[in-house]
């Protein structure tokens, strides 16, 4: 076997010149185990797997994945992802390589002389600063660019503003005069731009297809870009801990054609009927009207003059979601119901009974309804389409 070359050894030695050979006895125990302890070894196996499962990640069809965008917005930032991470992990392998083999080839053996010492190389200084400063102004401009670029809403971008609540999202289209809650509804191919604030705690919007995450603040501004290339249904949900039922705070944005989302911005500007008198339904308007419903929800009937729907305005300070058009939306409180295995009617009779029991914390209290009162609302509710 040929002699080992000695390496560079930087700023170690006091004296640089210094050779010598150790001798062997000093350090038999060092020698005697090549096998990692067992600490090492649950390590290794725990490493591993986190690689592992973190592979699988990628893989697995979740509906919250920052892999699968679905907009210009979101490949922006996948366009981003890919690269860095590819140059991460170029240069975690070349540097755990280098480790590696140095580790193993210039290892300690019997008969080995000690590397010859040498105190600092400017080449070698020079070399491993300016390639990393490179790599991260190479990754910084672009990154930058697109945090600012990602930002800033296209001058015709649709405007829709994104107030959150403990614990649901309302969205408002100022340009439509549209108010609604839980479905973020979009045109595909059409820029929206979210104007977002917070009624109460600080939430985050996060739809991954279309978008990152951004803050909802209260008593601020914040601004996302939405966009999807194709119809579609995106879920999302809030991002930041905002009190006992963050966890069922979802975020839904039902992508529509442009034609389809002109009719549901028509059928949305519509009115609500009233009921007929004697019918389920007027008797479940009652329950609205009597049981303390109008405290904080809002519904925009056709016939304001009627003596019975006066005063049914919600109070701005805390209110509800409006629901003029309830029915057209798929999913309520907090687009969390209705959850797999549950139908829309059992999900809205088990909400209507007892709010707080289905959702910690619900502001929606437990009016004590009867079950008869729960199926007039659910009758009338349903009109409401
Ligand atoms: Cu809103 Cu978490």
């Amino acid at each position: 076997m040929k002699g080992p070359k000695a390496p560079v050894l930087i700023g170690l030695a006091d004296d640089p010149a210094a050779t010598y050979t150790r001798p062997m006895v000093q350090h038999p125990r060092r020698r005697r185990s090549v096998r990692p302890t067992r600490p090492f070894r649950f390590a290794g196996v725990a490493l591993l797997g986190l690689v592992l499962s973190s592979c699988s990640l990628i893989e697995i069809d979740s509906p919250l994945t920052t892999f699968e965008p679905a907009g210009p917005i979101a490949d922006r930032i996948d366009g981003l992802f890919w690269p860095v991470f590819w140059i991460a992990t170029a240069i975690f392998l070349v540097v755990q390589g280098a480790i590696v083999f140095a580790a193993i080839a210039f290892r300690d053996r019997p008969g080995r002389q000690e590397p010859k010492q040498t105190h600092g190389n400017a080449k070698l200084e020079i070399t491993w600063t300016v390639i990393p400063a490179l790599i991260l102004a190479g990754i910084a401009i672009p990154t930058v660019r697109g945090v600012f670029d990602l930002t800033e809403c296209a001058p015709d971008a649709m405007t829709i503003e994104i107030i959150g609540h403990q614990w649901w999202f309302e969205y408002q289209y100022p340009d439509q005069g549209i108010e609604t809650a839980n479905v973020l509804v979009m045109p595909a191919g059409q820029e929206v731009c979210a104007v977002m604030t917070s009624e109460d705690v600080l939430h985050n919007f996060w739809i991954p297809a279309l978008n990152g995450k951004r803050y909802l603040v209260p008593g601020q501004e914040t601004f996302l870009r939405l966009e999807a290339y194709e119809p579609g249904d995106f879920w999302g949900h809030c991002a930041e801990f905002c009190g006992l039922s963050h966890s069922l705070m979802r975020a839904r944005a039902l992508v529509l054609a442009p034609a389809d989302f002109d009719a549901w911005v028509a059928a949305q500007q519509a009115a609500a009927p009233v009921p007929a008198e004697g019918t389920p339904a007027w008797d479940g308007l009652q329950v609205y009207l009597n049981k303390g419903c109008t405290q904080c929800h809002t519904v925009d009937f056709e016939d304001n003059d009627r003596e019975v729907l006066d005063n049914i305005v919600a109070e701005p300070g805390f209110n509800g979601p409006n629901l003029t058009h309830f029915a057209s939306r798929s999913v309520f409180a907090g687009a969390y119901l209705p959850y797999e295995g549950l139908s829309y009617r059992q999900a809205l009779t088990e909400w209507l009974a007892n709010p707080p029991e289905v959702k910690p914390g619900s502001f929606m209290p437990d009016l004590g309804l009867t079950q008869q009162e729960i199926d007039d609302l659910i009758a009338w509710m349903e009109t409401l389409s």
